[in-house]
């Protein structure tokens, strides 16, 4: 790849004796939109804990910008650039939605408060209630909280996990036209889905992972169009996901 930001290999991930991820690779290129896709299981959300710096991976080398940060704490990669919108949003529901980017903003080590103004001219359902419990907003708009937090830490890299889950189709079409937005800013957006076509249909680049490792890859075009790949890994949209074995 010409000149990838963000490069993962051989990643592994254990809990307990459980091994959750064994031995993936992935990279992004600068700028790009990849996804990591699979049914639920299938280690997507501990690939992009272990990336973000949550959790510490048993084995592998992730490397951001040229640098190793495989041992690289989330508050450090914050400041860095490298910023998880984590999965089920996350927002702090009793603090306000103003509280909320402001620790956004923190943990990035201090946003101009420009910044925040910016989410507030950029999503205006945020700037009506500024104020309010950030617990009181919908589920959608929750998700574009948990976003415009990401976002005032002014990420080069931002890592999503299942930004749609759970929403209705008018928000999840709504939540994937800010994710396009986002890549076309020139942020690069690794996107962890189980809605598979849908984050496919957005996606420069997809690897498809099931039971810890990565079964496919490829340019998003071409595995959305290998029906066998969509059937037999990834279950259909948005629903039961089902496990299963290469199509034969
Ligand atoms: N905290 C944990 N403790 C033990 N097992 C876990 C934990 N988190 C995830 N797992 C297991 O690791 C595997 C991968 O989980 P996960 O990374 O959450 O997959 P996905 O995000 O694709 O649904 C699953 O078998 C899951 O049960
Ligand atoms: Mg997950």
């Amino acid at each position: 790849m010409s000149d990838p930001i963000l490069t993962v290999a051989d990643l592994r991930v254990s809990y307990g004796r459980v091994e959750a991820v064994r031995g993936v690779s992935f990279e992004a290129a600068r700028g790009s939109l990849v996804t990591l896709v699979g049914a639920n299981g299938a280690g997507k959300s501990s690939v992009i804990n272990a990336v973000s710096g949550m959790l510490r991976p048993a084995g592998g080398r992730i490397t951001f910008e040229g640098a190793d940060i495989t041992r690289t704490p989330a508050h450090k990669l914050v400041a860095r650039g490298l910023v998880q919108v984590p999965e089920g949003r996350q927002i702090l529901a009793t603090l306000t939605i103003d509280e909320n980017l402001r620790m956004g903003a923190w943990h990035a080590g201090g946003t101009a408060q420009s910044t925040i103004d910016a989410m507030y001219d950029r999503f205006p359902v945020l700037a009506e209630r500024r104020a309010l419990p950030a617990g009181s907003l919908s589920g959608g708009e929750q998700q574009m909280l948990a976003i415009a937090r990401a976002l005032v830490a002014r990420p080069t890299v931002m890592l999503m996990d299942e930004p749609s889950m759970g929403l209705a189709p008018k928000i999840v079409d709504e939540v994937f036209r800010v994710i396009e937005e986002i890549r076309a800013s020139g942020t690069t957006v690794v996107l962890v889905e189980q809605n598979a076509r849908r984050a496919l249909r957005a996606a420069d680049h997809g690897y498809v992972l099931q039971s810890g490792a990565v079964v496919r890859s490829g340019p998003a075009a071409e595995l959305l169009a290998d029906e066998r790949i969509v059937e037999a890994y990834l279950g259909v949209d948005g629903g039961s996901a089902r496990r299963g074995g290469p199509p034969e």
